[in-house]
């Protein structure tokens, strides 16, 4: 009894995840990206899926393979991610932001290949809209989590952005250990709600880690709707 409802926890909930690292052109065969490879993101969604949810991904460049039963959008680049993610979210009922949005991108984009010329270039960036804060600011009815990817002030710095972002819960990683955060296969999370510290997690496969989220997601949500 107790398996199978673990099991149904999210059914019929819409959920919504981004994953994977942006990708910011600069023309038409360099760009700008990061190292995040996306398994958190995919790992969370398997996860929501096992409990029952109709689960959207919305996926930068990323190595993980596609999930049966996931719905899998394309995104590039922080425009595209956040385009798709507004196109969804009135009908989610949860969002997950695992994705590695970049902060900046060329300021323009080279309609063709850019020669090489001087001995220097300069490259100038302009700031990204924040995919998060803009969810926060308009949010109905849906459970809002962010991630915090740090290497130092980790519990100050994560719920900054909380409350910055208007979050229901943020998981913050240091990316500065082994074994955390991009492109590992574990992961050391603590998770912080709106009266700070949840639960710190000890460094976990990336698929348990998800595992252990979703279940404190689903317990914050179905209590909220009770
Ligand atoms: N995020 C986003 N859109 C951006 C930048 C970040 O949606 N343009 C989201 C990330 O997906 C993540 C959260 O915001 O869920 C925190 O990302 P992070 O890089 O840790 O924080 P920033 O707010 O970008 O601040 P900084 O990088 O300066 O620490
Ligand atoms: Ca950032």
């Amino acid at each position: 009894k107790q398996w199978f409802a673990s099991r149904t926890e999210l059914a019929g909930k819409k959920v919504l995840i981004t994953a994977g690292g942006t990708v910011e052109r600069l023309d038409p065969v360099r760009y700008l990206t990061n190292d995040s490879s996306g398994k958190m993101g995919f790992a969370l969604a398997e996860a929501a899926a096992n409990r029952g949810a109709d689960v959207t991904v919305i996926a930068a460049r990323t190595t993980a393979a596609p999930i049966g039963g996931v719905e899998l959008v394309r995104a590039e680049s922080a425009e595209e991610m956040l385009q798709a993610v507004l196109a969804r979210y009135e009908s989610a009922d949860l969002v997950i932001k695992a994705a590695a949005v970049a902060d900046y991108r060329p300021v323009s984009q080279a309609p063709s290949k850019i020669k090489k010329s001087d001995e220097r270039l300069v490259v100038e960036l302009e700031r990204t809209t924040d995919i998060l804060k803009t969810l926060g600011e308009r949010k109905t009815h849906q459970f809002l989590v962010g991630f915090a990817a740090e290497t130092e002030n980790v519990a100050s710095y994560a719920m900054d952005k909380l409350a910055r972002k208007h979050c229901d819960l943020v998981v913050a990683n240091d990316v500065s250990q082994e074994g955390a955060g991009f492109n590992a296969d574990t992961n050391v999370v603590q998770v912080f709600g709106p009266e700070g510290l949840v639960e710190a997690l000890p460094q976990l496969p990336k698929r348990e880690v998800a595992e252990r989220l979703l279940a404190r997601i689903a317990e914050r949500m179905n209590a909220d709707t009770a």
